[in-house]
């Protein structure tokens, strides 16, 4: 055959439409081992919708360093084109109209959404923001093969983890692991809150701050709690971060760490199991409850149609449901997505799910505030401040802390 023929047919062939593949530049705050991994699925996965992902990650659990350097960069006046931005908080950056609005790239989004975060993900009914996953944090990580060479029963109550302790400290054990840091004292902190007064009680607290609920005497109860169980960490543990309090537990110096379920990434990626190599327990008088984090991402506007076909094609990513499924195994989370079966994910991901849909139904669902589901940024950071003097210095009384927290909730209450 001719070259020329065939020439002539190859240009008449329809030629496979080649995406060109575009960088988008991804600012977020997961650097630990498992955090690590569960951001590589992701990345992986944006491969195969042609979007590179340049990782922009900003050290430091809980995110408050990634949102500095977010505001740094948007004063600056490069925002990223992507960014890890979670609760209440998207709201005020979609006020401030730096957000791309979704809707026009929705239309392969499920329709089944849990409500809590349909509410989260828009502003002024627009969609704003695409959810990933949910977190629980009202959990403890446990090292069973500690307990058992000790011959304890695994806890169930403050008072029987703070008995266990001597035993623990007699054979060399940390009983609890845990970093000093503000958010993990504050993590802690909200989930004792939860502990001792429930879901309805943590709710006027943090979210409706009433003035009973700021006056009322389990706050002082869950601040004395806190103090109680710093009695049970090491006295390195100031400034650690959360993965190397998970690394404690997990090589058996410590016997356990409470905290929210990204650790059981942690665990993951050191190849583990739950309910053999680790075990996740709510903590004690919180396993019908759900205190949550959802991790979400937003879109700063782009003029460009190129890099916005690439945010579209990033969102699509995103809520893809296998996409979600390998990023949750991965992140400890269970999916953002309502409309996913949960085959295939251990005891720990089956229970957070089953108690948060059971939670929203009943509307007692814990927006966790040290993770940004609950109050504004400011009150946030004031919260910690309050909570980390306090943790720091045995001697400010319990009153005191509990009537500078109660200032600063009552005053945000008076100026919404
Ligand atoms: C949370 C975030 C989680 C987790 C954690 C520790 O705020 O939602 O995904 O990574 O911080 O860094």
């Amino acid at each position: 055959m001719k070259l020329g023929l065939v020439i002539l047919l190859l240009t008449l062939l329809p030629l496979p439409s080649v995406q060109a593949t575009t960088p988008l530049d991804v600012l977020h705050w997961w650097t630990s081992p498992g955090e690590h991994r569960a951001a590589e699925v992701l990345r992986q996965d944006l491969l195969q919708h042609s979007v590179i992902w340049q990782d922009h990650a900003v050290p430091g659990g809980g995110g408050d360093s990634a949102m500095a350097v977010l505001k740094a960069q948007v004063i600056a006046g490069s925002p990223p084109d992507v960014a890890q931005i979670i609760g209440p908080n998207i709201g005020e950056w979609a006020n401030l109209g730096y957000l791309q609005p979704l809707d026009e790239w929705t239309a392969n989004w499920p329709d089944d959404w849990h409500r809590t975060l349909d509410e989260l993900t828009r502003f002024n009914g627009e969609r704003v923001a695409v959810p990933i996953s949910i977190h629980r944090i009202n959990w403890m990580w446990l090292n069973p093969q500690v307990y058992q060479e000790l011959g304890l029963s695994l806890p169930t109550s403050w008072s029987q983890i703070m008995r266990d302790a001597e035993t623990l400290r007699d054979a060399g054990i940390t009983p609890l692991a845990h970093g000093g840091q503000p958010w993990q004292v504050a993590t802690l902190f909200e989930t004792l809150l939860l502990s001792v007064g429930g879901p309805e009680f943590y709710r006027d607290y943090f979210v409706y701050r009433t003035p009973e609920a700021l006056a009322d005497s389990r706050v002082e109860e869950a601040l004395h709690l806190l103090r109680d169980l710093k009695t049970l960490m090491d006295d390195e543990m100031q400034n650690r971060e959360w993965q190397e309090a998970s690394r404690m537990v997990i090589e058996g110096e410590a016997a356990m760490q409470i905290m929210g379920d990204w650790v059981k990434g942690e665990f993951v990626a050191h190849s583990m199991e739950a309910g053999q190599d680790f075990l996740c327990m709510p903590v004690p008088g919180t396993a019908q409850h759900h205190l949550y984090s959802v991790d979400t991402f937003v879109f700063f506007q782009r003029e460009d149609d190129e890099t916005r076909a690439a945010q579209a094609r990033f969102a699509e990513g995103i809520m893809d449901s296998n996409t979600q499924r390998l990023f949750s195994l991965q992140k400890g989370t269970i999916p953002a997505r309502a409309d996913l079966s949960l085959a295939g994910f251990d005891d720990c991901a089956q229970t957070s799910a089953h108690v948060f849909r059971e939670a929203e139904a009943t509307g007692l669902l814990a927006p966790s505030m040290a993770h940004s589901m609950a109050t504004t940024p400011g009150v946030e950071s004031a919260l910690f401040h309050v909570l980390h003097r306090f943790f720091r210095d045995d001697d400010i009384p319990v009153t005191t802390a509990r009537e500078q927290m109660a200032r600063v909730l009552g005053a945000l209450r008076d100026h919404e």
